[in-house]
């Protein structure tokens, strides 16, 4: 998730460009660059500058080597395919430095059309999948840039939005679509480019949204927007209204709802170029071997909060998937308890932030036992990631909500994706189930995107909860570490008492405190265990509980219990948590809305928790 930027007008285009990455740094902020079409000679040449940090650091190069020019592109870098580096920042340019390339999302081909270009004579300068388009470009060009655009993405399989410059033509920009956002702006005698609507919203207010497989042309007379393929299309002009806030939260009320809505783009992100069709896997940062796969006797995940939920998940996991024991642990209580790790394990050591302070105690005592560790983290460079043996980044981009949704998403994928790497190669994992779990994963951001279709419905259920004093959230296996999720969002951003528990521990004590009206909400996706849950489900009813369920479209049992219920689409029952999380995400959200609560922002949390 990376934000880029582009211009074209009279005005110079670095200081303007420098000043809408600022407001795109959300989308990520390890590198920056801008490249210029230089105006001061004839044969026109393209200067750029890039540095490693965060954007005040190319602010200060540019005030040193400012770069004049009308034309430019800019980039913000969260990264994916190699660190963060100066020679990792964008903008990329081909080895004559006349075609230069900005790009958001991950070409997950680059290794194969990297090895064919160095085959050519192609050198390299950057451990960037980005780099190959600019050298791809180059390779196509022969006097026309839309046509060299056109077929160098042709080569080229993953998400981008990818936006191309050339000093042969200096006065436009190409950019193209598939998946990742791309938007124009269209002022007085200038175009813009942008990742998002904020980034140029003090410019213009009016708007080209540019759809997926979709080619733009700017120039300062404005965009023409065509089919990568070939074929003009009209788009009609979006004209926004949003204030200077609403615009940061790109258009939603809040930064937790925006997070919520970008979980499609962010299941697709962490699995894009990590799982062939086949169901074979490639994790880029985890380096063991197939040996050191082949021999873990042992499975831990240690993590707190959201993470450790997301930790409960990947247990059900490994264990079904691997069979090989698997604790999860809280970091907090990990760090004090004496473990019995020993080699040869794996520590899985789970943190959206990598910087929480429990975690990396925990994780550092089970690495001085002699277990391997892996660190699944959001953020590129954080500690956790430093002190890892191996690193599986989740790719969901700034999370910026205190109460954490995105990221819990892409851990849960990120654990699937590890599940299928270890289990291959111990042979517990055939390629039957391998593929069936690898089209299971693929579908999912699709129906993530069904689930938050039907927001409504998760809205009008928070208003029979939001005057409750108590909520009990009951599940089984996986549907009991989901449960677990929702109880802890409902919490933090609604301040209402929620408890989550496997359903049959009901019985066992916490049935006294149900009464008339109480509202429980049950997860119902586990058909191994379905009629179980249903015994709970008559139990709360019979005490005068108001039952609450998500479960699958297709379940046409579950209406005559329940009082209302959250439809999921169906999926494989092991992948269920991905999708049945989000209508208790929006729940939260809704609960608080109509509470009042500052939502992005709960009294007495914080982002990450970096003191013991
Ligand atoms: C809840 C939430 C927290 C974090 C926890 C761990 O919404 O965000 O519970 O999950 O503080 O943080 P990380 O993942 O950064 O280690």
């Amino acid at each position: 998730m990376c934000g880029i930027l582009g211009y074209v007008g009279p005005r110079q285009a670095a200081p303007l460009i420098l000043d809408g990455l600022r407001r795109l740094e959300y989308r990520g902020y390890d590198s920056a660059g801008i490249a210029v079409v230089a105006d001061s000679v004839e044969d026109r040449v393209i200067d750029v500058r890039k540095a490693k940090g965060k954007i005040e650091r190319l602010a200060g190069i540019l005030d040193r080597e400012p770069l004049a020019g009308t034309v430019g592109i800019g980039h913000t870098r969260w990264a994916t395919h190699g660190v963060p580096s100066d020679a990792n920042a964008h903008p990329h340019t081909d080895a004559s430095g006349r075609f230069v390339v900005v790009h958001n999302g991950i070409i997950e081909n680059f290794h194969e059309l990297k090895r064919s270009l160095l085959a050519d004579g192609h050198v390299f300068t950057s451990e960037t999948d980005t780099e190959v388009l600019a050298h791809l470009v180059a390779e196509e060009y022969d006097g026309n840039l839309v046509e060299a655009v056109r077929r160098a993405v042709r080569h080229a399989a993953g998400a981008y939005a990818l936006v191309v410059m050339s000093a042969a033509e200096p006065e436009r920009i190409v950019a193209v679509r598939k998946v990742s956002p791309l938007v124009v702006g269209l002022g007085d005698g200038e175009t813009f480019l942008a990742s998002d609507i904020p980034a140029v919203l003090q410019h213009t207010r009016d708007f080209l949204v540019i759809e997926d497989g979709e080619l733009v042309v700017i120039d300062a007379a404005g965009a023409t927007v065509e089919l990568i393929g070939g074929g003009v299309v009209h788009r009609p002009v979006l004209h926004v209204d949003w204030d200077a806030e609403q615009a940061e939260k790109g258009g939603f009320e809040h930064f937790m709802l925006k997070e919520i809505y970008e979980q499609p783009a962010v299941v697709t992100e962490t699995v894009s170029g990590r799982l062939e069709a086949s169901g074979e896997v490639w994790l880029e940062g985890v380096g063991f071997d197939d040996a050191f796969a082949a021999s873990i006797e042992h499975l831990w995940i240690t993590a707190c909060g959201t993470a450790y939920h997301a930790g409960l998940v990947g247990r059900e996991i490994f264990s079904r998937l691997l069979r090989i024991p698997t604790s999860v642990e809280f970091a907090h209580e990990m760090r004090y308890a004496d473990p019995l790790v020993t080699a040869p394990s794996l520590t899985v050591a789970i943190s959206q932030s990598g910087e929480t302070a429990d975690t990396l105690a925990a994780a550092r005592l089970a690495r001085s036992r002699g277990s391997r560790l892996l660190a699944l983290t959001n953020v590129v460079g954080s500690t956790l990631s430093r002190e890892a043996d191996d690193i599986l980044y989740t790719r969901a981009g700034p999370e910026i909500s205190v109460a954490s949704t995105k990221a819990y998403s892409a851990m849960l994928v990120a654990q699937y994706l590890l599940a299928l790497r270890i289990g291959r190669v111990r042979g517990v994992v055939d390629a039957d189930l391998s593929e069936r779990i690898g089209r299971g994963l693929h579908a999912l951001p699709g129906q993530v995107e069904a689930v938050l279709g039907d927001e409504e419905s998760v809205a009008k259920a928070a208003i029979q909860i939001a005057d409750a004093q108590d909520v009990y959230f009951i599940g089984r296996g996986l549907d009991y570490a989901v449960a677990m999720e929702g109880s802890l969002k409902l919490k933090e951003i609604s301040y209402l008492h929620s408890e989550a528990m496997p359903a049959g521990e009901l019985k066992h004590g916490t049935l006294a405190l149900v009464t008339k009206g109480t509202p429980v909400i049950v997860v119902l996706t586990q058909g191994a265990v379905y009629d179980k849950t249903m015994s709970a489900v008559q139990e709360v009813k019979a005490r005068g509980a108001t039952v609450l369920a998500v479960g699958y479209e297709d379940d046409s049992s579950i209406g005559s219990f329940a009082d209302d219920v959250l439809r999921i689409p169906r999926t494989d029952d092991l992948l269920s948590p991905v999708t049945a999380i989000v209508p208790l995400q929006l729940l939260a959200y809704h609960v608080a809305r109509l509470r009042g609560h500052d939502i992005d922002q709960p009294r007495n949390l914080a982002k990450s928790v970096t003191v013991e």
